[in-house]
């Protein structure tokens, strides 16, 4: 993430301080880097002199206080870790000019608890960027209960400049995308653990039926499964939800570093980075249910997105930019408008009689959207009002 947010930044014409452990870790960086913009040089999106001059602006660093040193912007991207993320902090804390913004890249833990560890938190931010950042248009700018609001205003401003689409939102486990995305992950793993399909019926039910990019287990070795466990937890951790409580059967494969592509074995074997004939984890159903999948699945995610807007979390349009534009996924309320709030309502209160998880309670504004005399009206006047209540009250 880095090298990408790295290469996001010097594409714009920024200056940019990379810095890594050692010299091998920024070699990786440089590689990816290099590798990144060859194929935007191949693919005709940019020269080989806008190459030269992109790479020309990255200096590389392997002391910290030494990159930061006359920033005005620090995000840092290392590993998943509090204390290793509030140890760096503590060190660009007092090694960045005192007008910088600090920003991380978190994608699971409390921006707070990063802020908390510094002298000034006002200016510590959270800028979750897709991978990979330079084509992914998604940030989420994730303000606490310290952040001053105008860096919040002059981060989404440059992010804008940049041609990102940020979305703001206050600190809470897995923010918009991951707080949507990694649950529906999970509820397939749950149902390919308790034998409701088979992995490859669960994927490509997916992909044919909802019109999703790929399916979630396919999806869960992409992003990693130590991410998707990591994400999970803190999601249970915070909301005591049991739906969000990881399948035993993802933390055996976190345990057996089975992360996905990255390790090479995940719910599939990858060769070179593709999915091969393989011994994973291949469980049968006694009986196939895979034509529930995608009301399954779909109608708890949906049921999910509605409950993030009445918790006041995020607007309409905020969760659809989120799940279109980090996930490739349809917007969620406008399919919420296609298979209507009526009929998402009768699927979700069919799953939460089989399973009788508080979790899967149907949410009130899905019961009054689909109470509505003309629903679709109903979500587009949702739209409307969640969207002025969130611009006029900008902190939630
Ligand atoms: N991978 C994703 O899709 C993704 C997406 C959004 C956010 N994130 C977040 O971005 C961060 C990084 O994730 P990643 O997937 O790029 O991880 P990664 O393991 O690929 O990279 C982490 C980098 O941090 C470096 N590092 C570790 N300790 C350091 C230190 N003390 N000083 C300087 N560099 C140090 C490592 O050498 C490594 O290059 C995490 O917080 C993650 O949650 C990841």
């Amino acid at each position: 993430m880095g090298a990408g947010i790295t290469e996001v930044f010097a594409k714009a014409g920024f200056e940019v301080h990379a810095v890594d452990n050692n010299e091998a870790a920024l070699d990786r960086g440089r590689s990816i880097i290099a590798k990144s913009t060859g194929r935007a040089v191949s693919r005709g999106r940019m020269t080989e002199e806008e190459q030269a001059a992109l790479v020309g602006r990255i200096t590389y660093f392997t002391d910290p206080a030494e990159a930061v040193a006359g920033c005005g912007l620090v995000v840092e991207a290392v590993f998943e870790d509090l204390d290793l993320k509030q140890e760096i902090f503590k060190k660009i804390d007092v090694a960045a000019p005192e007008d910088a913004i600090l920003a991380t890249n978190t994608s699971s833990l409390a921006i707070t608890a990063i802020a908390a560890a510094v002298s000034k938190p006002e200016r510590v931010v959270g800028v979750h960027f897709f991978n990979p950042a330079p084509v992914q248009t998604l940030v989420e700018v994730v303000r606490t209960v310290y952040t001053d609001d105008a860096i919040v205003e002059q981060l989404v401003k440059l992010l804008k400049e940049l041609g990102k689409s940020p979305v703001v939102v206050n600190d809470r486990a897995g923010f918009i995308v991951n707080a949507l995305l990694i649950p529906y992950i999970g509820s397939a793993i749950n149902l390919y653990e308790n034998g409701f399909a088979t992995r490859e019926e669960i994927d490509a039910t997916m992909v044919e039926a909802a019109g999703y990019p790929m399916g979630p287990l396919a999806l869960a070795d992409m992003i990693g499964n130590d991410v998707c466990l990591a994400v999970l937890e803190k999601l249970y951790d915070e909301t005591k939800n049991r739906v969000n409580a990881p399948a035993p059967i993802l933390t055996r494969l976190v345990i057996a570093n089975m992360q996905g592509r990255k390790t090479g074995k995940g719910f599939y074997t990858y060769v070179d980075g593709k999915p091969s004939e393989d011994r994973g984890p291949i469980r049968r159903p006694m009986q196939s249910r895979k034509a529930e999948l995608p009301d399954r699945l779909v109608g708890e995610y949906l049921n999910n997105c509605v409950k993030m807007v009445e918790e006041n979390y995020a607007s309409v349009d905020a969760v659809n930019t989120g799940m279109a534009e980090g996930c490739r996924m349809p917007k969620p309320f406008e399919v919420l408008k296609e298979i209507t709030p009526k009929r998402v309502l009768e699927i979700v209160e069919g799953i939460y009689a089989e399973t009788g998880e508080p979790g899967h309670r149907p949410a009130r504004l899905l019961r009054q959207l689909a109470a509505a005399d003309d629903q679709a009206a109903a979500i587009d006047e949702l739209q409307a009002s969640t969207a002025e209540l969130h611009a006029s009250n900008p902190r939630g």
